[in-house]
């Protein structure tokens, strides 16, 4: 049976969603025919594609082109794109210019990190008409700032943040909040208390959905992060693959009479 095309009104309070990031055509058809509900074209592209130490490093034009790359396998899954670092933080009308582009190459809702003091952006681009999901927790964009990339949460201080930051990017418009690398006990109570689908990536159970980052889970990713389940060693196929080719054209078994024309 086909699937029916996912829209932001499907990413229901309580309904286990799955998020997959993936960065290019071919991927995102394959993580779109095993049934995700939604592909991030996350900044994550940075570390795991282009090699860079942190996502610092992704650019508009890097989310635009790949963005464009995914929305090419014309996904059933609802394709949410990142604002990468400094794309929104000068404010609305940066953030309406950005997220423009995003949309314009494919994506049917942003991804922003940040709390409380990104509310207004959020609520510029809602209203505006585009969908925003929030990003709380361990912002990877605020690696600098935080000194690693480490669990947030521990402290009271910082367990009353995260419940101001989900209400506030809620009451901007946010339809979902990714929360990302909490204790577990407070990924449950944001979740209990906003109204919208919460997100979870190294925050335990709780959530109403889950993402993990697509290289991480078939093994392609050098240091994975201690949350992420790897489901298949995709480094393995890939080399060995390889490896035949290179020793069967050295030993000139390839190309065989089935590969070539007179
Ligand atoms: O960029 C990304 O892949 C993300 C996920 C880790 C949520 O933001």
């Amino acid at each position: 049976m086909e699937r029916k095309k996912k829209t932001i009104a499907d990413f229901k309070k309580g309904s286990r969603l799955v998020m997959i990031t993936a960065y290019d055509h071919p991927t995102a058809r394959l993580v779109d025919e095993a049934g995700v509900d939604g592909i991030l074209v996350g900044d994550s592209l940075a570390m795991v594609v282009l090699g860079l130490p942190n996502t610092l490093g992704a650019t508009m034009e890097d989310m635009v082109r790949h963005t464009a790359a995914v929305a090419r396998a014309k996904p059933k899954a609802l394709l949410v794109a990142d604002m990468p670092f400094m794309s929104y933080e000068r404010g609305p009308s940066q953030a309406l210019k950005n997220a423009a582009r995003l949309i314009r190459a494919g994506a049917e809702a942003v991804k922003l990190e940040g709390g409380a003091e990104y509310a207004h952006i959020v609520q510029a681009l809602t209203k505006a008409g585009i969908p925003v999901m929030g990003h709380i927790g361990l912002n990877p964009q605020r690696v600098l700032a935080i000194g690693g990339f480490r669990m947030l949460g521990r402290t009271e201080e910082q367990r009353r943040k995260l419940l101001e930051d989900a209400k506030a990017l809620r009451d901007a418009g946010a339809f979902s909040l990714v929360i990302e690398f909490v204790p577990a006990s407070v990924a449950k109570e944001v979740t209990e208390a906003v109204d919208i689908p919460t997100i979870c990536i190294g925050a335990g159970p709780y959530c109403d959905g889950q993402i993990l980052v697509l290289h991480d889970v078939v093994g392609l990713s050098e240091r994975p992060p201690s949350f992420a389940k790897k489901y298949a060693d995709a480094a393995t196929v890939i080399r060995d693959a390889v490896r035949r080719y290179v020793e069967e054209v050295r030993s000139g078994q390839f190309p065989s009479r089935e590969y070539y024309r007179d």
